[in-house]
C-alpha cells in the first residue's frame, strides 16, 4: 500500500517504520517544517514536504499524525474528500474527517519517543472507520504490524486516552519531580529503578489496587507527618503528596 505520513514526530516515526518494515511504500512525508519532514524521509527513502499543496495524490492512505491541535487546521488545508485517510490521536473523534469519503482512527496504545526502541508487534492498536470495507482496510493494516487489534468508538477511545494520561504521563512526570527531589540531595535514580520495575509488574500481574502498600496505607501518620515536613520548601510536591495520600486513603476506605 502506498502512504502519505502528515507529521514527522514521535508516532509518526515509530508508526511509519513500522509500516515500512511491513512491506508498504511511505511515499512521501509532510510535517510543518522541513527539516522534521526530511529527517524522517531520510531514514525512509521517501519524499520531504513542508508545504500541504504540494502532498500527493497518488497514494491509497493519509496518515494524519500531527499535535492535536493541529489536525484540523491540517485538514482545512487539505482537501480531503475523496481520500482514505486516517489520524492517530486518542481524543479527537473519527468525525472531524467526516468530509473525507473512506475515514477513520488508527490509535496505537503506548508512548513513544523517537529515542526508544519498541515491539509494535505488542502495541495495542485501535482502529475505527466509517464503513465495513474500509474497516477491513485498516484492520488488515493493523494486523501485519501488531498482534493486538481492536475496534474502538471515539466515546471508547476519549476513555483509553484518559487512561493512558494517568497510567503514562502522570506516573512518568512522578518520577521526573522524584528524580529532581533526590538528585538535590545526591541521589542517584537509578537506585529506584527495581522498585519501579516491581510496581508495574505487580499492578500487571496481580492488580494495581492489591498490589498497593505504603504509609497512606497503612495510615502510618508519624511517617506521613515526616515526609510532609521534609516538603515544606517544596509546596508543590508537598500539594501532591497530600492529595495521592488522602486519594489513596479514600478510595482503599481506611481510617485517618
Ligand atoms: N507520542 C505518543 O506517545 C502518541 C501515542 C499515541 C498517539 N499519538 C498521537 O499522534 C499524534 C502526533 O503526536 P506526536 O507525539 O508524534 O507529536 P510530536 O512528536 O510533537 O510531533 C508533532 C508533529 O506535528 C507537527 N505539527 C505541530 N504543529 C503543527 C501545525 N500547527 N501544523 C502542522 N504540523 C504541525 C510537527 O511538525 P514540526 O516538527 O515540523 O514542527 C510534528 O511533525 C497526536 O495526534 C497524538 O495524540 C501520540
Amino acid at each position: 500500500m502506498k502512504i502519505v505520513f502528515l507529521g514527522a514526530g514521535n508516532l509518526a516515526f515509530h508508526l511509519s517504520l513500522a509500516l515500512q518494515n511491513a512491506g508498504h511504500d511511505i511515499v512521501q512525508v509532510y510535517s510543518r517544517t522541513l527539516k522534521s519532514a526530511n529527517e524522517l524521509a531520510n531514514k525512509l527513502n521517501s519524499k520531504a514536504t513542508n508545504n500541504v499543496s504540494q502532498i500527493t495524490e497518488n497514494t491509497d492512505l493519509y496518515i494524519i499524525a500531527v499535535s492535536d491541535d493541529a489536525i484540523q487546521p491540517v485538514i482545512d488545508k487539505l482537501n480531503i474528500t475523496n481520500k482514505n485517510i486516517v489520524h492517530t490521536a486518542g481524543s479527537i473523534p473519527m468525525d472531524i474527517l467526516q468530509s473525507a469519503n473512506n475515514y477513520g482512527v488508527f490509535y496505537p496504545l503506548q508512548t513513544f519517543s523517537k529515542n526508544s526502541t519498541l515491539d509494535f508487534a505488542e502495541i495495542p492498536i485501535c482502529v475505527e472507520s466509517n464503513n465495513e470495507t474500509f474497516k477491513k482496510t485498516l484492520l488488515d493494516l493493523a494486523k501485519q504490524i501488531s498482534g493486538s487489534v481492536w475496534y474502538i468508538s471515539s466515546e471508547e477511545r476519549i476513555y483509553l486516552h484518559l487512561a493512558a494520561v494517568f497510567v503514562c504521563n502522570f506516573v512518568n512526570h512522578l518520577y521526573s519531580l522524584t528524580e529532581e527531589l533526590i538528585g538535590d540531595k545526591n541521589i542517584d535514580f537509578k537506585i529506584l529503578h527495581p522498585l519501579i520495575k516491581e510496581t508495574v509488574n505487580k499492578a500487571v500481574a496481580i492488580s494495581p489496587k492489591l498490589a498497593q502498600t505504603g504509609p497512606a496505607l497503612r495510615n502510618d501518620k508519624k511517617t506521613i507527618e515526616k515526609h510532609t515536613n521534609l516538603l515544606i520548601s517544596r509546596p508543590d510536591l508537598g500539594k501532591i503528596y497530600q492529595m495521592i495520600s488522602d486519594s489513596i486513603q479514600t478510595f482503599h476506605n481506611s481510617e485517618k
